[in-house]
């Protein structure tokens, strides 16, 4: 750790009045110098009610997307403007505004990995973490679902409900076949199994939990069990390792290290709170439509 950075980004923090949030998956550096660490949906509400001026979030630009829908008046900060999210990138307005014009009467449900412009178009926002709650929110049996085709499998298996799938998917997630898996729990026999439901329904059936990252840190606290297969970005292990020091943790694969969420160092932090470089800000006449599918999933 450089705590000479560290005391520096916090010193401007507090003369700025910011907050900062990091991710789950951020490096340790930043995940030990933010305010609050967490998953999206707990970040975007936790943007939604602070009194901060400035938020700066390192995480990957959806995140600060979403935080800028929900705080027009504040200045939302991506330390390093190229963290992007591949899956979000995989539906376009356009294709979303084509694919929405042929089934004119459904609901758009769409994962908060999506792009503001994509949030204007949909009825209701879900993350990892809700995903279930939301598809049963709905009223219409049938929905369309954007843009994570697993995550929309997972949603369908555990509902009555009928949702068309985009055909998007993490890459990393997707990645992670059932043989990894088998191989670890056969190294690793007393070892509980979470898997994140971007993972593919093949893999999502080998697991003893399926959540989101923060659900994740929260089945290691609670439970009896010393020993963890973690199906989600590598990034996680640290800050459930760092929580439970007395339990061990196994990735289900190590090549699940998402890029994206690496790319924020503590120097981008100091420069960006420094010159106020990096700011997202989402268009009126994107941000008022796209809040609304936000609001609606915040308010459930
Ligand atoms: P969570 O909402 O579970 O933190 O996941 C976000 C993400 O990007 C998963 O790949
Ligand atoms: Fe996007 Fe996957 Fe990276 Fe999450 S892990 S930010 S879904 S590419």
């Amino acid at each position: 750790m450089n705590t000479p950075l560290k005391n520096r980004i916090r010193l401007l923090a507090k003369e700025k009045n910011a907050i900062i949030l990091a991710h789950n998956y951020q490096p340790p550096e930043i995940q030990d110098m933010a305010d609050l660490c967490g998953d999206s949906l707990e970040l975007s509400i936790r943007a939604s009610k602070t009194q901060a001026d400035i938020i700066v979030f390192c995480g990957v630009r959806f995140m600060t997307e979403t935080a800028s829908i929900l705080c027009p008046e504040k200045t939302v900060l991506l330390p390093r403007p190229n963290a992007g999210c591949p899956m979000a990138d995989m539906v376009t307005p356009k294709a979303l505004g084509d694919w929405i014009s042929r089934y004119p009467t459904m609901p758009v449900v769409t994962y908060v990995n999506s792009t503001a412009a994509v949030k204007a178009l949909t009825t209701i926002c879900c993350t990892s973490a809700n995903v279930i709650r939301v598809a049963e929110s709905i009223k219409e049996k049938e929905m369309l679902m954007v843009p994570d085709r697993n995550l929309a499998a997972y949603a369908a298996a555990h509902t009555n409900k009928t949702i068309h799938r985009w055909n998007g998917c993490c890459p990393y997630h997707d990645a992670l076949t059932p043989d990894q898996v088998i191989r670890q729990k056969k190294a690793h026999p007393d070892a509980l199994f979470m898997a994140h439901p971007e993972c593919r329904s093949e893999v999502l059936a080998l697991a003893d939990e399926v959540t989101s990252t923060s659900g994740m840190l929260k089945i290691a606290r609670e439970s009896d069990r010393r020993a963890f297969i973690v199906g989600t970005e590598v990034g996680l292990l640290y800050p459930l390792q760092k929580a439970n020091p007395d339990k061990i943790f196994y990735p289900a694969s190590p090549a699940m290290e998402c890029t994206d969420m690496k790319k924020i160092t503590l120097e981008d932090v100091a420069k960006s709170l420094e010159t106020l470089s990096g700011e997202v800000k989402v268009p009126e006449e994107i941000r008022i439509p796209a809040l609304k599918s936000v609001q609606r999933m915040i308010e459930l």
